[in-house]
């Protein structure tokens, strides 16, 4: 199979970066495709814990080519820190290829996040302040600056303060502090210089991988309900995340595909602000955030928590034809005695079959649940299908019923080795 994709079925941090991680043995290239340093993949190895933003997650194989292509919009100093922090950790990153079509992130971006949520009031999306809208604003207005141009460091000196300039006025119209022009500029000149290394034709280079039968894995960041297109508008993030984002963010053509595993949690998390049915705001919610973990890996956030919805799932399904499912975090059911699943939605007192399309309307709908009997015991130790309790197997086979494709990797804990497959 020469290209895979990895998407998130839900809203983000599904363990994406685990399931990358196991897949990353059988590829030789693991390509980030969208968004930029929003995201937060977590891969623990022993007593390591790696926490990457904008670097993939196959960084961590020595055989592996770690690819940032053109859909990603890129944050320097975030992107050299990363890079310091893993070299001085062992893992080396000298191999990295960056598009020369990727965007770059500046500081005005960051400030216009900022102003955009505080002029939200009460109705803020939660961004991550990362700068990421404004970044792909720009890049839909046809006035970013894009990796390629560092190659030129006289002509990119020019284009940052021609932009910086130009940003500081609206800055200003909106009440915000102004950029320090001279510093900025300076500053991103010395970044420029130390891109220059990595820039590449990264269309070519991921043709011709495909040419020598080479394996290629495209990561998803963000997930399939933070779409812009198919995510709960407005709150969402600003990129496609969904399986047809990863063509157009890699440049690999849609019949290059023929893998795509979706990330599901065996329950539902998110965070920040927007509609979610299977919302739990009771006890069983804070045992899910406790056991589960559910803080941010970047900006520490407590994340919302809920039952599974296999509503979601199937709508995932359909958006990104998706082939299998890999499930995460069964463990953190342990100890519930009863388990609820989501297979439907009521609206207005009558059951629906689809996922709504308009936030407005998800907000209102009310789960329809599927009861199960918890299994009463820890499963992270588990490393064989057949080891699996029987309440735990009658929840993977309702899921597998649900959603209509296979489950094939089962998540038993945060170590890259706990987890077993289920489906062959
Ligand atoms: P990503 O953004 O989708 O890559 O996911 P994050 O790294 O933001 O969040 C997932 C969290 O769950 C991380 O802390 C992982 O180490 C952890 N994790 C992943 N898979 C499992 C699992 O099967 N069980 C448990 N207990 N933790 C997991
Ligand atoms: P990974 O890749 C979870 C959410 C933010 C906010 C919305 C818009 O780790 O799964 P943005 O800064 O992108 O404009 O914020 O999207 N969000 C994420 N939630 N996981 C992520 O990434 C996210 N990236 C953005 O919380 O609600
Ligand atoms: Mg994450």
């Amino acid at each position: 199979m020469p290209v895979t994709v990895v998407v998130g079925a839900q809203w983000g941090d599904e363990g994406k970066a685990k399931i990358i991680d196991l897949l990353s043995k059988e590829h030789t290239y693991v390509v980030r495709y969208q968004g930029g340093h929003n995201a937060g993949h977590t891969v623990v190895v022993g007593d390591e814990r790696y926490a990457l933003q904008l670097v993939p997650s196959g960084v961590l194989y020595d055989h592996v080519v770690p690819v940032i292509a053109n859909g990603v919009v890129v944050d320097l100093p975030t992107l050299f820190h990363e890079i310091d922090t893993l070299e001085s950790r062992g893992i080396s990153c000298a191999g990295l290829k960056v598009s020369s079509l990727a965007h770059l992130i500046f500081p005005w971006h960051q400030a216009h996040d900022a102003i955009a949520e505080a002029m939200r009031g009460d109705d803020k999306i939660g961004t991550t302040l990362k700068g990421i809208g404004p970044a792909y604003a720009d890049k839909a207005r046809r006035v970013g600056i894009r990796v390629g141009e560092v190659v030129d460091l006289d002509a990119f000196a020019t284009s940052v303060r021609a932009r910086a300039l130009a940003e500081n006025l609206l800055i200003e119209q909106a009440g915000g502090e102004p950029i320090d022009v001279d510093e900025v500029v300076d500053t991103f000149i010395e970044h420029a210089r130390r891109l220059q290394p990595y820039v590449a034709d990264t269309v070519t280079l991921l043709h011709r991988a495909l040419a020598e039968g080479r394996e290629i894995l495209l990561e998803g960041a963000q997930a399939t309900f933070l779409d812009l297109d198919h995510g709960t508008y407005p709150y969402v993030t600003s990129s496609n995340p969904t399986a047809g984002g990863a063509c157009a963010g890699s440049g690999l053509g849609p019949r290059d595909v023929d893998r795509i595993v979706g990330i599901t949690k065996a329950y539902t998390t998110r965070v920040g602000a927007g509609p979610f049915p299977s919302e739990l705001t009771d006890g069983d919610g804070e045992t899910l955030v406790d056991v589960g973990r559910e803080y941010g890996t970047v900006t520490g956030r407590r994340r919302r928590a809920g039952w599974l919805d296999c509503v979601m799932l199937r709508q995932a399904v359909r958006l990104n034809s998706l082939t299998e499912v890999a499930l995460t975090k069964l463990d953190v059911l342990d100890g519930f005695d009863t388990v609820k699943v989501c297979t439907g939605y009521r609206l207005d007192g009558a059951e629906i079959d689809h996922y709504p399309d308009r936030a407005e309307v998800l907000a209102r709908v009310e789960p329809v649940y599927a009861e199960l009997p918890g299994w009463g015991t820890s499963l992270a130790a588990t490393r064989e299908r057949g080891e699996l309790p029987g309440e735990a197997r009658a929840f993977l086979e309702l899921v597998e019923a649900q959603i209509g494709v296979p489950v094939r990797v089962v998540g038993v804990g945060a170590d890259r080795d706990d987890y077993l497959l289920w489906s062959a």
